[in-house]
C-alpha cells in the first residue's frame, strides 16, 4: 500500500476542488460587484449631469455650467454641446475645445430626450464612463406637478419640452478598477489561504485514511501467510472499522476452518487405520492358519465384516458430501408418503435402540393420505442420520418422539430426544462438516451425519431447524413440501 499515493490523490482531489470552487465564486463575485459600483455610479454621475442641464436649461441659453457641481467633480471631464452637438463649454480637457463636435453618436437617444451612458470611452488616454444628458426647455417631468400648473392655471396650458442641448460627464474608471482589484487581491489571499488549509486537510484525512488501510493490508498479509490468530484493532470510521471487523471475522473463520482441516485429517488418517488395522490384523490370523476353533475363525470373519461396513461407510459419506457440495447431486423428486417413510425408518434403527432401551414413539397428526414431496430416499437417510444421532446421544432407557404435521401446504418432521442436548456455544457450527462436540464419545463419528442432513434438506429448497437445551435434549425439525394433484409431474 502506498501511503503517498493516497496523499497525493487526496491532495489533488480537495485542492481541485477548491481551486474550481473559489475561482468560480471570484468571477461571479467581482462581476457583480463591477456591475454594482457600476451602475451606482452612472446614477450619481447622471444626477450631477442633470442638475448642470437644469441649470443652463433655467439660465435661458446660457451654456455656463453651475459652480458648484463642476467644482465637485475635480478629476471629471465635463463637455456642454447646443442641439447641432457644437460644444458650448468644457473642463478638464484640450482634447474637445468651443466650436468642435462632441456626441453626435449619442444625439438619437439625446433627441428623445433619453439619458446616454457609455463604458470604457477613451479620453486623454483615460478609460471612463462617459454619460450624458438632454438639457430641456419647459421640462416639467412630474404629472403631478402638470396637473396642479393647469389647475392653477397660470398660462392655462403646458409647454412641451424642447431640446437645447446635452451635458456630458465623462468620469474615470480607474477608482472602480481599483476597488474592483482590491477585491481580487482579497480573493487571492483567501485562494492562498484555502489551499494552505487544503494541503493540511487532505494530509489529515490520508491519514486517517490510509494508516487503517495498511494495518488492513499488513493483517491480510499475515492471515496470507497462515497467522490466523492476528487482530486488527482500529479507531477509526465505522466503516473502515466495520471493514477491520470482518478481516478480523474472516481471520477467526479460516482459523476455524483450518482446526477442523487438521483435525478432519487427523481423524479420519485415525478413523481409517482403526479399521484398516483390524482388517489387516484378522486376515493375517486367518491367512496364517492361527484362528483355534470355527466359532473363533466365525468371530474373526465378523470383525472383518463390521470393520469393512465401517469404513465403507464413511469413504461414502466424504465421498457423497463432496459429491453434494460440488453439486453433482442429482434429486429423483416424486409424490411420497412420508408416514410410511418414517415408520419404516423407525423399523430399521429399532435394533439400535432397543440395545440400549430407547423407545421411540411416532405421532401422525397429519392425514395418512397426505404425500410429501421429494426424493424419498434422499429424505430417508436425512431421517436415519437423525434418528442415529438421536439414539447416540440419549441416555439408555430415554425416549424419542417423532411428530409429523401439516401445516400451510408443508409437511413438518420434528425428531426429539431427551438426551445430553448440545452446547449453547457448539449450536451454530453442529452442521459443519467434520464437526463433533465431545471426542470421546464420538469415536464413530466423523462429524459428516448432519453436514449431509443439511445439504440434502437445501437441495430440497427446504431448511432444517435446531432446538437444544444443555442435559434436557435436542430436536431437529425439517419441513418438504406437501404434494397436491397440481404438482404431480414437478421434479427437481
Ligand atoms: N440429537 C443430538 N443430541 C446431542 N448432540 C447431537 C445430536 N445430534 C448431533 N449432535 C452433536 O452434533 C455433532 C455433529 O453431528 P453429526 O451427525 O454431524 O456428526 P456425528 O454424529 O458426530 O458423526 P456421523 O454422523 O458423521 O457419524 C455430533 O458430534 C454431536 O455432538
Ligand atoms: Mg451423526
Amino acid at each position: 500500500m502506498n501511503r503517498n499515493k493516497i496523499v497525493v490523490k487526496l491532495w489533488v482531489g480537495i485542492i481541485s476542488l477548491t481551486v474550481v470552487l473559489l475561482f468560480l465564486s471570484m468571477i461571479f463575485q467581482t462581476r457583480f460587484l463591477y456591475t454594482f459600483y457600476l451602475d451606482q455610479e452612472i446614477k450619481q454621475v447622471e444626477k450631477d449631469a442633470k442638475k448642470i442641464a437644469d441649470y443652463i436649461a433655467s439660465s435661458q441659453y446660457n451654456f455656463t455650467a453651475p459652480y458648484e457641481e463642476v467644482i465637485r467633480r475635480v478629476n471629471d471631464i465635463i463637455i456642454v454641446t447646443d442641439k447641432y452637438t457644437r460644444i458650448e463649454y468644457t473642463r478638464g480637457t484640450t482634447e474637445y475645445k468651443v466650436g468642435y463636435v462632441f456626441g453626435t453618436d449619442f444625439m438619437p437617444q439625446i433627441k428623445s430626450f433619453k439619458n446616454v451612458h457609455k463604458r470604457n470611452f477613451m479620453i486623454r488616454n483615460m478609460d471612463t464612463l462617459l454619460v450624458g444628458v438632454p438639457i430641456l426647455k419647459n421640462n416639467v417631468e412630474d404629472k403631478v406637478i402638470q396637473q396642479a400648473i393647469i389647475d392653477v392655471g397660470t398660462s392655462g396650458e403646458i409647454k412641451e419640452p424642447t431640446l437645447m442641448g446635452a451635458v456630458y460627464i465623462a468620469t474615470p474608471l480607474e477608482q472602480l478598477e481599483t476597488t474592483n482589484n482590491a477585491i481580487k487581491l482579497q480573493f487571492l489571499y483567501i485562494f492562498i489561504g484555502a489551499i494552505i488549509l487544503a494541503s493540511m486537510l487532505s494530509f489529515f484525512l490520508s491519514q486517517s485514511f490510509s494508516a487503517p488501510l495498511v494495518l488492513i493490508n499488513n493483517a491480510a498479509k499475515e492471515i496470507a501467510k497462515g497467522n490466523y490468530n492476528t487482530t486488527i484493532n482500529l479507531k477509526s470510521s465505522e466503516e473502515i472499522k466495520a471493514l477491520g471487523e470482518t478481516m478480523n471475522n474472516l481471520a477467526k473463520q479460516l482459523s476455524r476452518v483450518e482446526k477442523i482441516r487438521r483435525e478432519f485429517i487427523a481423524n479420519v488418517s485415525h478413523e481409517i487405520r482403526t479399521p484398516l488395522s483390524y482388517l489387516q490384523g484378522y486376515t493375517e490370523i486367518m491367512l496364517d492358519g492361527l484362528a483355534e476353533s470355527k466359532e473363533e475363525e466365525q468371530k474373526y470373519l465378523n470383525i472383518i465384516m463390521e470393520e469393512s461396513i465401517r469404513l465403507k461407510k464413511m469413504v461414502d459419506e466424504i465421498l457423497q458430501l463432496s459429491q453434494i457440495e460440488e453439486g453433482f447431486l442429482q434429486l429423483n423428486t416424486s409424490s411420497f408418503s412420508m408416514d410410511a417413510l418414517l415408520k419404516r425408518t423407525i423399523v430399521k434403527v429399532y435394533p439400535i435402540a432397543t440395545k440400549r432401551n430407547i423407545s421411540i414413539k411416532f405421532n401422525n397428526f397429519s392425514d395418512d393420505l397426505l404425500l410429501s414431496l421429494g426424493d424419498e430416499n434422499k429424505i430417508k437417510q436425512v431421517v436415519i442420520n437423525l434418528l442415529h444421532n438421536s439414539i447416540k446421544h440419549s441416555y439408555n432407557y430415554g425416549n424419542i418422539l417423532i411428530n409429523s404435521y401439516k401445516q400451510n401446504d408443508r409437511i413438518y418432521v420434528c425428531i426429539r430426544d431427551f438426551g445430553e442436548g448440545i452446547p449453547h456455544e457448539d449450536l451454530p457450527f453442529i452442521f459443519d462438516r467434520f464437526y463433533t462436540i465431545n471426542k470421546s464419545k464420538s469415536e464413530e463419528s466423523s462429524g459428516l451425519g448432519l453436514a449431509i442432513v443439511k445439504q440434502l434438506i437445501c437441495f430440497h429448497g427446504s431448511e432444517i431447524t435446531v432446538n437444544s437445551v444443555l442435559g434436557e435434549g435436542t430436536e431437529f425439525c425439517f419441513w418438504l413440501p406437501a404434494f397436491s394433484d397440481g404438482s404431480i409431474n414437478k421434479t427437481t
